[in-house]
């Protein structure tokens, strides 16, 4: 193994902080939890939390991308958040509607490409319309790709993909099913973090995890940044990763790209 240099500050820390740059994951998923709790410990609105939040993820990727991270999805909006009050949902739209207009430029100048996961035509037309142009306006961006899951669900995702296979009339193995996914050529998570304490997937990724590390961290999201991300990835790094086989044996890494 060689020890691979730093090349910019995150590196540096992260060397500090004993993590082999040659051994990061490809992909790294985040659950954004916390946002709500974050904001009532200090008086504010559950708003100004997930305000607070987009400031978290413009954070967390800016790191990840100095870092050597090829992709990180961030749950934004999962298919049961409709089920909050209808003043928090539409906040939460304007989050991201404004989110996907400021960063856009900055995305660019970055070189990281923005992509969208989930339902998206079922969003409002207006939040559709910023986040197509965010994507369209950053396909030719060759760094970082960004996923943001917007009204996803993981079953949601499958029972997509299983009405395309049966309006196809395929007969589907594994990769096959693999293909009809809504971003089929992104590799698996071998990182899934969740912040705020809570131990659960909520229906994210459900597919795309079933080897994944789980990470969970105890701060709130909008607390999260590049120290959560770092912490996050050493603790991957000492995780035994034996994907059905034994501790130490070289194995292929299932259903993997
Ligand atoms: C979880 O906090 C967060 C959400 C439900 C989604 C909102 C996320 C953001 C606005 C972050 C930025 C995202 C984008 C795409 C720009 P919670 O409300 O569940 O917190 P709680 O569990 O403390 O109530």
């Amino acid at each position: 193994m060689t020890a691979r240099p730093a090349g910019n500050p995150v590196q540096e820390r992260a060397l500090q902080l004993g993590i082999d740059l040659a051994r990061l994951p490809v992909h790294v998923a985040l659950i954004m939890d916390g946002n709500g709790r974050w904001a009532q410990d200090r008086g504010l609105s559950r708003l100004a939390g997930h305000a607070e939040g987009h400031l978290a993820l413009r954070a967390t990727l800016v790191a990840a991308s100095e870092l050597g991270i090829r992709y990180l999805t961030a749950y934004g909006f999962s298919a049961e958040n409709w089920r909050r009050p209808d003043q928090e949902v539409s906040g939460i739209m304007e989050v991201i509607a404004n989110a996907a207009s400021e960063e856009t430029q900055s995305l660019i100048e970055n070189n990281v490409r923005a992509r969208l996961s989930g339902r998206i035509h079922e969003m409002p037309a207006e939040v559709q319309e910023r986040l197509r142009s965010m994507e369209a306006q950053t396909s030719n961006c060759t760094g970082t790709q960004l996923i943001l899951a917007l009204n996803y669900g993981g079953r949601a995702e499958i029972v997509d993909a299983v009405r395309l296979a049966v309006e196809r009339g395929l007969s589907v193995d594994e990769d096959d099913f693999r293909s009809l996914l809504y971003l089929p050529d992104v590799p698996d998570p071998e990182l899934v973090v969740r912040t705020s304490g809570e131990v659960r997937l909520s229906n994210f990724l459900v597919w795309q995890s079933a080897y994944s590390e789980l990470v969970i961290r105890k701060e709130n999201w909008p607390e999260f940044g590049a120290d959560g991300l770092l912490a996050s990835v050493l603790e991957y790094q000492q995780r035994d990763r034996r994907f059905g086989g034994l501790s130490g044996e070289e194995t292929e890494r299932p259903g993997l790209l």
